[in-house]
């Protein structure tokens, strides 16, 4: 089933939404596009704060002067960081067992007057996709959540099954954002954070007058950068009107992610921004919930004339002829509170739709994913200049720096795979050269 929506969409788009001049990524020359080889590496807990402390021996205070984190550490060094990170350790208070230290990442790209192309391949973990996200399973009562990534605790405990989706990240920069093109990601990511050292909690969280209940209203830390923060610490927060002019002069960076679950079944990765927050940029995404919290009642349910059955079963994880995704315009219907559920059924938490998707978060519109034989090819198209004020615009002959990360085996937060910067050459050199396309 799931192949079919994929191609349907791929279909609409070769034949509707695409302009003349875009070229369909999953039909380029791509055997003729030089390959990147990078090695991405389970960084544990290394914060940017841990970064600048005496812990990284003889290192801080290169760091704090600007030195490239790749000035020290070599490609072997590389893996070498990962092998030790994966483990337990001072930086890794809760390893999960048998993870791999690196994953290594195939990477090419191109472009022409309008696009960048991308190709990222890598093998995974597990011998099938993360397609499954935020599921819920009847109880014979009830819908509850069912499933989590590999770090919490029911699924450690082994009571819920490992159920988490596969995501490829890029993070993008034109040079406006201090230190990214010699530290990377590692600028976003700090203490109090999700799964990371000293966790900030909701209550002290709720009363930030930035991110708490007088602002954001949110009650989590997530990626941020230094310079939303007049001292060190996620709590020392700048005012709404300081951010607005960071992000007017482009202090932020682009953060697009490639997600199994929640975009690749519509040909689409999301479009975000890293600033005082990890942000989602203006519009809609191509996904949404699919669960109603407050009386947990789903609100589609597959289509049983398109899909077979109205629900899933815990047999049809890892079973790729079964459609992972509810998909607004595909195979979804309104959920039939009288349908005759049964203990077991699990449908998705969460509906796409591509035809819903809008503005600035629908514009990586054209991004395939595909996993075979233990390996992932994801290609990616994206307009150089998107012309929004939430993205970096590029242009042919420029350089930009990126950090890509791999989410894989039913992981979230920090449990990833990452790259030390890269830059990207739009057809020009650099570490990635987007070849010209003629
Ligand atoms: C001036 C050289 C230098 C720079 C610059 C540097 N490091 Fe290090 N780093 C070291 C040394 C030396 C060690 C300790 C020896 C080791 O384990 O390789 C280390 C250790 C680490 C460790 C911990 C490994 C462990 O054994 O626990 C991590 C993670 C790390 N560095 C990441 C980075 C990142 C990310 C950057 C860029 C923001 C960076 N380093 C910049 C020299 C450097």
């Amino acid at each position: 089933m799931r192949p079919t929506v994929a191609a349907a969409c791929a279909a609409l788009f070769v034949s509707a939404a695409m302009p003349a001049a875009a070229a369909d990524p999953q039909s380029l020359p791509w055997n003729t596009i030089p390959v990147k080889k990078v090695t991405l590496f389970y960084p544990g807990e290394s914060t940017y704060e841990w970064l600048l402390s005496p812990a990284h021996e003889k290192a801080n205070v290169r760091v704090q002067q600007g030195r490239a984190c790749t000035s020290c550490h070599d490609e072997e060094d590389t893996k070498e960081l990962g092998d030790k990170l994966v483990k337990a350790g001072p930086l890794e208070p809760s390893p999960i067992a048998g993870k791999k230290g690196t994953i290594d990442l195939q990477v090419q790209a191109a472009h022409d007057a309008e696009y960048l192309y991308l190709r990222a391949q890598w093998k995974t973990q597990m011998n099938r996709e993360g397609r499954m996200h935020d599921y819920v399973r009847f109880d014979g009562q009830k819908w509850q959540w069912y499933g989590h990534d590999r770090n919490n605790k029911n699924v450690r405990a082994g009571a819920e099954p490992p159920l988490y989706e596969d995501r490829f990240s890029i993070m993008l920069d034109d040079g406006k954002v201090a230190r990214f093109a010699e530290h990377g990601c590692f600028v976003t990511c700090h203490n109090g954070m999700r799964d990371a050292p000293g966790q900030a909690t909701a209550e002290a969280i709720k009363r930030n007058p930035l991110l708490g209940e007088a602002g954001m209203k949110t009650d989590e830390v997530r990626k941020y950068l230094p310079s939303t923060r007049h001292g060190p610490g996620w709590d020392q927060t700048r005012s709404a009107e300081d951010i607005a002019k960071l992000k007017a002069e482009g202090g932020f960076l682009d953060l697009m992610q490639w997600r199994a679950a929640r975009s690749a079944p519509v040909g689409m990765a999301d479009d975000g921004y890293v600033l005082e927050y990890r942000n989602f940029d203006a519009g809609k995404n191509p996904f949404s919930g699919n669960i109603d919290a407050k009386t947990m009642t789903p609100k589609f349910m597959f289509d049983p004339a398109k899909v077979g059955a109205r629900a899933l079963q815990a047999r049809d994880i890892g079973d790729a002829s079964k459609p992972a995704a509810l998909v607004r315009e595909a195979n979804a219907v309104p959920y039939d509170p009288n349908a005759g559920w049964k203990e077991g059924d699990i449908l998705p938490g969460r509906l796409l739709s591509r035809v819903d998707a809008k503005g600035s978060a629908a514009d990586n519109d054209a991004v395939f994913g595909s996993w075979k034989d233990g390996t992932y090819t994801v290609v990616w198209r994206r307009k150089l200049a998107t012309g929004n004020p939430d993205d970096k615009q590029m242009k042919v002959g420029g350089r930009y720096t990126v950090g890509i990360a791999v989410h894989d085996d039913n992981v979230t937060t920090r449990f990833h795979h990452v790259s030390f910067p890269l830059s990207l050459g739009i057809g020009v050199d650099a570490d990635v050269r987007a070849t010209t396309l003629r």
